[in-house]
């Protein structure tokens, strides 16, 4: 392994704001001198790591780093708006949005295997960076959020090296990982100090295929919409009822299937929402929260209202195992 990719045992647990400023100070001096008056790219998926490696180098070289964030219409309500709004107009980033949705979605037609939607999305992802790439010049380096744990574990053959959504392989850029040799918990306390919002720096972790794995078999344009409706009602609704950083992980999933329900006095044959809700430390195993039944009663009221196409609502009660977390 790289010495530079091993943590010094002298390195002091980032636990406050006085050690993350020290640390982030440190950082971006080391980043001015290695990266001179060059040009970084960073693919920007609006996740913890990508978005706090964004915030270091927007301080060490504001212009000279170029945020790309591809918008594959996989992601939750309002994210690449928050994207938008929290990189370019508060923290003034250069940042390239690609609406990429058609593309995705198009590819995506038809194909009910797992592994396939997952081996998709993360090739068009790689396809449509390398595209935005070739358009700029001057571009010497490759941000990316690596981060101590995604170190370790590929040098035990966990998993590769690189985040979904992150670096292509193919490019040959230099590299610059700000927050490489840092801890999650210390990431998010970094990530404070520069000026994120709590909503993205204690945000739950959300999978690269993002929607794509919650919508089981063919994604449809039609229940991929009720995916994520029914994820914004639920997360509002654990927001608005302190479950919020109580409840590890939350969101709905839309199976492929339809039942026969009850509408408006008619027959209606239609997808079922599922809620799924886990705690765990560290995603190996997983147990399901009791939550308030009223609470689950008022959420069901609001999707069945709310929510096109969807006639019955779901508790997934299963724990880790037998069940992963997501679905597929
Ligand atoms: P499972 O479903 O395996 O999920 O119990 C464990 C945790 O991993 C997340 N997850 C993913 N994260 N890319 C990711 O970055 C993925 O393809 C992926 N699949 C699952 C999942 O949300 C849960 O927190």
């Amino acid at each position: 392994m790289n010495q530079s990719d091993v943590r010094p045992a002298s390195m002091e647990r980032i636990t406050g704001e006085t050690q993350a400023k020290k640390f982030i100070d440190e950082q971006v001096k080391a980043l001015r001198e290695q990266i001179g008056d060059s040009k970084v790219l960073l693919a920007l998926s609006g996740g913890v790591d990508s978005s706090v490696t964004a915030a270091f180098l927007i301080k060490a070289i504001g212009k000279n780093l170029v945020c790309v964030h591809v918008n594959h219409g996989l992601l939750r309500k309002g994210e690449p708006e928050e994207v938008v709004r929290v990189f370019r107009d508060q923290l003034g980033a250069e940042l390239i949005y690609v609406d990429a949705v058609d593309r995705f979605l198009n590819k995506l037609a038809g194909v009910t295997d797992p592994e396939e939607k997952r081996h998709i999305i993360g090739k068009e992802f790689i396809d449509v960076f390398a595209e935005e790439a070739a358009k700029l010049d001057g571009i010497k380096f490759l941000g990316q959020g690596t981060i101590y744990p995604d170190i370790l574990e590929s040098k035990d053959g966990i998993k590769a090296h690189h985040n979904v959504g992150g670096l292509p392989p193919e490019l040959h850029f230099e590299l610059v990982e700000p927050v490489k040799l840092l801890y999650k918990d210390e990431v998010r306390v970094v990530g404070t100090a520069l000026g994120l919002p709590d909503s993205m720096v204690y945000r739950q972790p959300f999978p690269g295929p993002g929607l794509g794995v919650r919508c089981t078999g063919a994604i449809t344009r039609d229940r991929l919409e009720a995916v994520r409706e029914s994820d914004a009602i639920l997360r509002e609704e654990f927001a608005k009822n302190g479950l919020e950083g109580k409840v590890w992980q939350f969101f709905t999933i839309v199976p492929d299937y339809k039942s026969t329900g009850i509408k408006d006095g008619k027959r209606s044959y239609e997808w079922p929402v599922v809620i799924r809700a886990v705690n765990t430390r560290d995603a190996v195993t997983a147990t399901v929260p009791e939550l308030p039944f009223a609470l689950l009663q008022h959420i069901t009221d609001r999707i069945l209202k709310e929510v096109k196409g969807v006639n019955r609502v779901l508790f997934d009660l299963s724990p880790k195992p037998t069940g992963t977390i997501e679905w597929e």
